[in-house]
């Protein structure tokens, strides 16, 4: 599928507010996102990553500042920009009882494509994300990483040029996180532009073209990998002789650490 043209400029938050009764979630968000690139929103838990993808994703208002994906307002023309807008959020939507090629022909059909497309576009689907073998199991027998993935293909069943993933691969173990990586991978050679959240350093050294340091609900700090890096000087660390992570990067430019707030994590305590 071919996909729309969105400018340079696929998303685009400016100053934007958030309050929840007294708790401040996004406290001058600003961030712009080019067209077929991946950007990653990095921070801690409860530093405003889900409530800026919501006021992009036209799934809640902001209080103030304005934003817009594939040039369209989200306060001002919410549909316009809804239909451009693939979302994965924190909780999976897909049905357990039905298998992974029935849950993307439904969705197909909810999405009002006729039943030989949408039964097309799951077997499209189901072979991009490495679902083909799994395909007429019932998701309930999936495991972590196989229901992401399906996740994550029910979210482009309309070829959206934008996708919103938040939290991707939060509650993975290892392996089932890099088959998630290897599929995300393979959707950005497709120019769709990507948001993604996290609060695995490495996920976004991994994946992201750009990333966007986030702390108490604002931008600290923005730019490539390498760059992010580059800002940390060498006498920021103990040794001249290596580079820094972007877990010193994150010390550095926010004051604590990144791991500090995880309490709200989703993996089962043991
Ligand atoms: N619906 C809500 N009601 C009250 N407080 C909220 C609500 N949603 C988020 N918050 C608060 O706003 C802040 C940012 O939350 P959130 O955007 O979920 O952060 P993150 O996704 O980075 O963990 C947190 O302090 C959180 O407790
Ligand atoms: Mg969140």
């Amino acid at each position: 599928m071919a996909y729309e043209d969105v400018g340079s400029t696929a998303i685009r938050a400016v100053d934007v507010h958030k309050r929840f009764k007294n708790k401040t979630a996004l406290d001058g968000f600003s961030l712009t996102v080019a067209a077929g690139t991946v950007c990653s929103v990095l921070g801690p838990n409860g530093a405003g990553k889900t409530t800026a993808v919501r006021i992009l994703s036209t799934l809640l208002r902001a209080d103030a500042g304005q934003a817009s994906v594939a040039g369209y307002d989200v306060r001002t023309d919410p549909r316009r920009a809804r239909y451009r807008i693939g979302l994965v959020g924190q909780n999976t939507s897909v049905d357990e009882i039905l298998t992974g090629r029935q849950n993307l022909t439904l969705f197909g059909k909810l999405y009002h494509l006729p039943t030989p497309a949408a039964r097309r576009r799951a077997g499209e689907l189901l072979e991009r994300f490495d679902l083909t073998e799994a395909a007429d199991q019932p998701v309930a027998e999936y495991s972590g990483g196989m229901r992401r993935r399906l996740d994550l293909a029910t979210s482009l069943i309309l070829a959206p040029p934008v996708l919103f993933l938040d939290e991707p691969t939060t509650g993975l173990d290892h392996r089932a996180r890099i088959d998630v990586w290897t599929s995300i991978r393979s959707l950005v050679g497709t120019g769709t532009t990507v948001l993604l959240t996290t609060q695995y350093l490495e996920e976004a050294d991994q994946l992201a073209d750009r990333i966007a340091v986030i702390d108490a609900g604002r931008v600290v700090a923005e730019g490539t990998p390498d760059e992010l890096k580059a800002k940390v000087g060498p006498d920021r660390v103990e040794t001249v002789t290596r580079k820094p992570t972007l877990d010193e990067v994150f010390l550095h430019l926010t004051g604590h650490a990144a791991a500090q707030k995880t309490e709200q994590r989703t993996e089962p305590t043991p």
